[in-house]
């Protein structure tokens, strides 16, 4: 059975691009597959966090885990740090594998440092891509389901695998990053050109899972919209095209469906149907969570830590191994 891995990082509220792009495919991918879900925190301290915080985030991407559809009688879920592979093998590829050379054309890690002084950017954040190599290669995955903006660094991992493997023989499976057409890059409802993301400076930008439907009537209503008026989905209606993209991928509607349902209506209508098909969405994915205990959850965590390290045991040994660390 192929194997799939995959994670978010627990550094602010999920967003309907986080669903869209990444976990609506995990969900599916359940039955089929070998999957295992990583809440990712050694990659959300790339960036400062305050450790309360930290902590509650971390519940609070398990729950919308499940909340979502990942049924833990299915699939693994666990916290990244609770497998101490993972930054192990971050740095065994650190050293034998991954060059400044790849490093630096890392576009997420220009874009993010970018924003703040490069001088302060953590060696962590610069070295984040690594870590998420580690990640997917600790579990011998096939596939890696994540947004657009992940590609280059499942790139990586292909290639510090390969390089591995050549140097010290086959040891790690390559895996191929695995988009949705039209969830991948869901952009920002204030900005078209930009994709939707929690670190965006304006809230208009992205819904969170968690807004309630007052919250995400208005962020709709305010959503920028290009000229005319018609129902379109073109390449020369960004906007449009954003907002139809969510509406087809909340109500299982296609595209043409929801151009043929709005001939004669505008802007405005299309608006009011969309907020209802998201908060219809929203609204009892909340109510699930509302009913998770973090005990249970811990539970849930726990044994998928088990689960993992077992398996990442298994990995990092024959790592030290190959490279001569195993005495
Ligand atoms: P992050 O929030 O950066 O941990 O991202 C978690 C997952 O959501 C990754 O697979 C991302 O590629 C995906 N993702 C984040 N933002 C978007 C977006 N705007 N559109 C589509 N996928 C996204
Ligand atoms: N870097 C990913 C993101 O920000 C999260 C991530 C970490 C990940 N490790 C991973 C995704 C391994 C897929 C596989 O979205």
């Amino acid at each position: 059975m192929k194997k799939i891995f995959s994670g978010v990082q627990p550094s602010g509220d999920l967003h309907l691009g986080n669903y869209l792009g990444a976990i609506k495919n995990w969900v599916s991918m359940q039955s089929e597959f070998d999957t295992t879900f990583c809440i990712v925190d050694l990659h959300a301290i790339t960036v400062a966090q305050e450790p309360v915080e930290l902590q509650r985030r971390i519940l609070d991407v398990a729950k919308a885990y499940l909340a979502l559809g990942i049924d833990p009688k299915k699939s693994t879920i666990f916290v990244q740090s609770d497998v101490r592979a993972h930054t192990e093998l971050c740095w065994i590829l650190n050293c034998v594998a991954a060059r400044m050379g790849d490093m630096e054309k890392m576009t997420q890690f220009k874009d993010k440092s970018a924003k703040g002084d490069v001088e302060r950017a953590s060696v962590g954040l610069f070295d984040y891509p690594v870590l998420m190599a580690a990640d997917i290669l600790l579990y011998d995955t096939d596939v890696v389901p994540v947004g657009e903006d992940q590609v280059q660094h499942v790139e990586l991992a292909r290639t510090l695998a390969r390089r591995f493997n050549k140097k010290f023989g086959d040891t790690f499976v390559i895996p191929q990053p695995k988009l949705t057409k039209e969830g991948k890059r869901i952009m920002g409802l204030d900005d078209p050109t930009k994709k939707m993301s929690k670190s965006a400076s304006s809230e208009y930008n992205y819904i969170t899972l968690m807004d309630t439907p007052d919250v995400v009537q208005k962020k709709i209503r305010k959503a920028v919209t290009d000229s005319g008026s018609e129902i379109v989905y073109s390449d020369e209606k960004p906007a449009l095209q954003n907002l139809i993209n969510i509406y087809s991928l909340f109500s299982g509607d296609s595209t043409e469906n929801i151009e043929k349902k709005y001939i004669g209506k505008g802007y405005g209508d299309f608006k009011n149907a969309l907020a209802d098909v998201v908060v219809n969405f929203l609204v009892p994915f909340q109510e699930r969570v509302k009913l998770m205990s973090d005990e249970d959850i811990k539970k849930i965590l726990n044994k998928g830590a088990m689960k993992a390290n077992e398996q990442a045991e298994q990995k990092i040994r024959d790592v030290k191994d190959r490279i001569g660390l195993v005495i």
